[in-house]
């Protein structure tokens, strides 16, 4: 295996720490606002100067990150301890101009073509009902996709059931009919614990396979389950579950809102991916977002970054982006097997504004620690109430400045807000099928620029297999746990003792 190395090995990373407590006073007026394809972005609040932002792009740039972008598009295998490439770019590729190889682009877009068909028909349908069964990465990016185009659903309405817990489906299907039903298993492995759990569930209620589809790469499962073979859908094992959405996992999003806006969604992706692997450093939104977290966690010392969407169809982004950064590099080993000496992945959480402001925003505006806040926001809504829109927006603009600037009250130290809580400023014109692909393809880049720079390996997820095996031994020994240690006993005879 080549060595990689981090991008703290620099001389240019070098240079920008020493060049943070030398008493220069810091230009932090220096106004950063980029232009991206039809987004904005403002740094000027984010606490990096213009000289920060240099050193930062230079070292970059000594850690070959273009050449490991060129790497994965080309279809390298990176996730390495899988053995797999990593061409997620490859489901929304032109075939005729590809940006990835050609074999990958055509399979995705046949597998693409046979789920569209199916959206189509299923439309046309006497199905008034979709469930997605399905978790992590086989959930969140559908559902935030379904949600985040609201304006567009002209389809069946859809459903998204995740948790093993027998609420979720319990209270999912007591509104349903069977006969107009359809059940989408979505799962890479169908194998997963909770999916399986759920699909047994919905097939003692649904009683008919014929309104059951799959989604997987392990489609002698599904055939096992007793799914159709035409009712099963594919995609190659060099797409990630958490960067799956935009394959026939997407299937829910097909039916919900037609095949024309999906291929919207992703034409906006792959422009996304075009300026990801052209565009140079300092002119590639992913690069300056994967930047911006690592001043934040490796110069800054910040352990988390509140993401905000003013957008209230964004309210499932968040919950997106934390599996999609935390799952890829939430990682303590290096690329070559080392434990690494400084810190990776922050916590990403969030919620849209205004809701967040109600609840969480005393912390951000007077707590003890900083939490980096990213804005992100469209000049237009699809909806008739301008003026709330307005509201709304005013609001972002409000909290943006508020944390930085702060305000001093010398009489009343409680009312007392100290500022430079750093934060930036993503603007869009309006969330329209392209808008939506464009922004989650450059969060996802900037996912795999933050691996490359971190040198951790972004593409397994081996930190959740643990608790998985041991759920199973725990099940196994639920009515006779002597081998269980001592504190799992004891809480599992409580659960008995209150059961
Ligand atoms: O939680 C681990 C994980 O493997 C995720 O990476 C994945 O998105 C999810 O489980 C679901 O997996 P599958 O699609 O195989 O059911």
């Amino acid at each position: 295996m080549a060595m990689n190395h981090a991008i703290f090995e620099t001389k240019a990373w070098q240079k920008l720490v020493s060049t943070q407590n030398n008493g220069n006073s810091r230009d932090l007026d220096s106004v950063m606002v980029k232009d991206f394809d039809g987004w904005v972005l403002d740094m000027s609040r984010s606490g990096i100067e213009a000289n920060d932002l240099k050193l930062m792009l230079e070292a970059a740039s000594q850690c070959q990150i273009q050449a490991q972008i060129k790497a994965a598009f080309q279809g390298e295998k990176i996730n390495f301890t899988e053995n797999r490439a990593v061409l997620h770019m490859s489901l929304r590729d032109d075939p005729s101009d590809p940006l990835t190889p050609k074999e990958n682009s055509e399979f995705a877009l046949e597998q693409l073509q046979l789920a569209l068909e199916f959206a189509t028909k299923t439309r046309q349908s006497k199905i008034t009902d979709v469930v997605n069964i399905g978790i992590g990465g086989s959930d969140l990016g559908p559902k935030l996709l379904s949600e985040s185009l609201r304006p567009y659903l002209s389809g069946p309405k859809v459903h998204y059931v995740s948790n093993v817990d027998p609420a979720h489906i319990s209270v999912t299907l007591s509104c349903l009919k069977p006969e107009n039903t359809l059940f989408i298993i979505v799962s890479k492995t169908f194998t997963t614990q909770e999916t399986m759990t759920n699909a047994m569930i919905a097939k003692k209620w649904g009683g008919n396979l014929a309104t059951f589809c799959a989604v997987t790469t392990n489609k002698e499962k599904a055939l096992e389950f007793g799914i159709d073979q035409k009712s099963i859908f594919t995609f190659g094992d060099w797409v990630g579950g958490r960067y799956s959405l935009w394959s026939t996992v997407g299937l829910s999003s097909m039916i919900a809102f037609g095949a024309d806006h999906f291929k919207q969604v992703l034409a906006g992706a792959h422009q996304a991916d075009k300026d990801f692997l052209t565009k140079p450093l300092e002119e590639n939104l992913p690069i300056l977002l994967a930047l911006w977290d690592l001043w934040n966690v490796n110069i800054k010392q910040y352990d988390s970054c509140a993401i905000l969407p003013y957008e209230h169809n964004l309210e499932s982004f968040a919950r997106w982006f934390q599996q999609l950064a935390m799952e890829s590099n939430g990682k303590s080993v290096d690329r070559n097997g080392q434990r690494v000496d400084y810190q990776t992945c922050p916590t990403y959480w969030g919620e849209v504004g205004t809701n967040g402001q109600h609840a969480f925003y005393q912390l951000l505006h007077q707590g003890t620690t900083i939490t980096p806040c990213e804005f992100i926001g469209f000049a237009q809504t699809h909806y008739k109430d301008q003026s709330s829109h307005q509201i709304l927006l005013a609001n972002m603009l409000a909290q943006a400045k508020a944390f930085y600037e702060g305000h001093e009250d010398k009489k009343n130290k409680f009312k007392n807000f100290e500022g430079g809580r750093t934060n930036l400023t993503l603007l869009s014109d309006k969330p329209t099928p392209f808008r939506i692909g464009q922004l989650l393809a450059t969060f996802e880049h900037r996912v795999m620029a933050q691996g490359f720079l971190w040198n951790v390996p972004s593409f397994d997820q081996w930190g959740v297999e643990l608790g998985k095996v041991l759920a199973k031994g725990i099940l196994e020994s639920w009515n006779d746990s002597k081998s269980l240690d001592k504190t799992t006993q004891s809480l599992l005879s409580t659960i008995r003792k209150f059961s």
